[in-house]
């Protein structure tokens, strides 16, 4: 199994990534509890040679953009920050979705600003909103790509259909859907981004500790490899296919330093089809 591969074919990127979304408060809202656990955090993700880190706009709101800012700037060359927008903030837990072409401009300007760079290196339409066409999202993206201020544009939530949408709009490097060992509900774009090469990022990729739990599903499954269940959810996810990128969430750093040790891990075909067979 490759430790990296490459995301749009100029960005070389470690196969686990990190999702920096928990380091917010209750319903991704406001500071998270322990800032500066959260910077560490941050350091740490970089230090165990993670170098791809998700965020967006909408996670505190801004906060989660600003943090890494302020943990991580300036950023290492090979570092690659993905960020998103499509969604308002309205309060705790609330998320709706907001597509017109203007305010997505005003996300990217605004996300250029807080994160500190010239040009957002994976830009993802965190939703595809129902009230404008998909084209004029995807081509307000595709304007600000060729006005050099996204480098590659991705998208979340979407269908197979959505994604042959936007690639007749603009090249899309990226999909990242909810997807793990125990929800594959998004197997037909898994096969898709697989058969096109665009990297599939599987959200939830832990189901928010769920796999992980000591006597759930992967419980036995871990002891026998001497690995714990969290690592097996991930590395399944690893070998599923050469395309899949993970980006597991924490506020923990030993749970990030035993996701990241995930990476390691070889399934054995008989390993991988009985967890394939659990879910
Ligand atoms: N595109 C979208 O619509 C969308 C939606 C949701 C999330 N995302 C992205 O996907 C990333 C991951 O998703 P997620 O955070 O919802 O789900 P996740 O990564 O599956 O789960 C994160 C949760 O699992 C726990 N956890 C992580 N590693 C663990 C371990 N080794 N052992 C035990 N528990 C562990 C964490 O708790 P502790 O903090 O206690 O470790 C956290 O509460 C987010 O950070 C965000 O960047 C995208």
């Amino acid at each position: 199994m490759s430790e990296t591969f490459s995301l749009g074919g100029d960005l070389t990127v470690n196969r686990l990534g990190y999702g920096a979304m928990r380091l917010t408060g209750e319903g991704i809202w406001g500071y998270p509890a322990d800032r500066d656990n959260a910077i560490a955090v941050l350091r740490r993700v970089v230090e165990l040679g993670v170098n791809f880190i998700d965020t967006a706009d909408s996670y505190g709101p801004h906060i989660n953009e600003e943090l890494i800012r302020q943990a991580l700037h300036p950023y290492a060359d090979d570092l690659v920050i993905a960020t998103k927008g499509g969604l308002l903030r309205t309060g705790p837990d609330e998320w709706p979705v907001l597509g017109k072409p203007a305010y997505l401009r005003q996300a990217v300007e605004t996300s250029l600003r807080r994160l500190g760079v010239e040009r957002i290196d994976l830009y993802q339409l965190h939703r595809v909103d129902p009230d404008y066409p998909l084209e004029d999202q995807v081509g307000e993206l595709h304007k600000l790509q060729e006005e050099g201020k996204i480098r590659h544009i991705g998208l979340s939530e979407v269908d197979v259909d959505q994604v042959k949408a936007a690639q007749a709009v603009a090249p899309i490097v990226s999909v990242q859907n909810l997807y793990n060992l125990a929800n594959r509900g998004h197997e037909a774009v898994l096969e898709y981004a697989t058969e096109q090469g665009i990297t599939f990022i599987p959200w939830f990729p832990v189901a928010t500790g769920e796999l992980a739990r000591p006597g759930g599903v992967l419980d036995a499954a871990a002891k026998e490899h001497g690995a714990t269940p969290a690592q097996l959810a991930l590395a399944w996810l690893l070998r599923k296919s050469p395309v899949v990128l993970p980006i597991p969430g924490t506020s923990s750093i030993a749970h990030l330093e035993e996701n990241v040790a995930a990476a390691r891990i070889e399934l054995t075909d008989e390993e991988f089809e009985k967890l394939s067979a659990l879910a």
